[in-house]
């Protein structure tokens, strides 16, 4: 069974919907670490309430991006680590860490890349007037949001919506394609070539 590393700063909603997949044998995978650069980030307790080993890097602590990212790969290493899972990790993966999980690492985001990347995507697409946005699961890379798209799902932008309500569904939408896409990638059958991500 692989062993996940999920990086998260807040909530964990994503978190908890990977372990319950976990859980139900939906997703063969066993989450064996979450790490957060937020001491009250509720993803921790989460993690805690399942007895996963739940680690709070503190960021201030180091004197560079480089030291406090060689920290996270230390504890990911630690706990045999082979897929790396950012589920609401609010900083930017930098070259090292990124190059260290290439092809490891996934992110998802809020919205259809390539369009709205960064900070508050459902917020940015609503804002924009667009009828269908959604959500990205892909490969990490250097650079926000850039990597190989591996999974999407769009969800349509209704006449009523609220930022609320269309952000709710979203966040519905990723509790299924996060675990779908970690089983993928469990089984072997994602295989990247160049930007495209073919499931075989
Ligand atoms: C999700 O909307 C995800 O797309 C984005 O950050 C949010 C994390 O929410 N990257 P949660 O912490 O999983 O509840």
């Amino acid at each position: 069974m692989i062993k996940l590393g999920v990086l998260a700063s807040g909530q964990g909603t994503n978190l908890q919907a990977i372990i319950d997949a976990s859980l139900k044998g939906e997703i063969e995978v066993e989450v064996s670490v979450v790490i957060s650069d937020k001491r009250d980030a509720y993803a921790l307790k989460r993690a805690e309430e399942h007895s996963i080993p739940a680690i709070f890097i503190n960021r201030g602590d180091f004197s560079s991006k480089e030291e406090y990212e060689r920290e996270i790969i230390k504890n990911l290493q630690k706990h045999e680590v082979s897929l790396v899972i950012l589920a609401g990790y609010m900083r930017v993966v930098g070259k090292e860490f990124a190059k260290e999980y290439k092809g490891k690492m996934m992110n998802i985001h809020p919205a259809l890349l390539p369009s709205f990347p960064g900070l508050k995507a459902w917020e940015q697409a609503y804002n924009y007037g667009v009828k269908v946005s959604g959500v990205t699961v892909h490969f990490v890379e250097e650079g926000v949001d850039t990597g190989p798209v591996i999974l999407q799902r769009a969800v349509e932008v209704k006449e009523d919506d609220t930022l609320d309500s269309l952000l709710q569904r979203i966040h519905q939408e990723e509790y299924k394609i996060y675990p779908q896409a970690i089983q993928l990638f469990a089984q072997g059958k994602l295989k990247i070539e160049g930007r495209r991500v073919r499931i075989i």
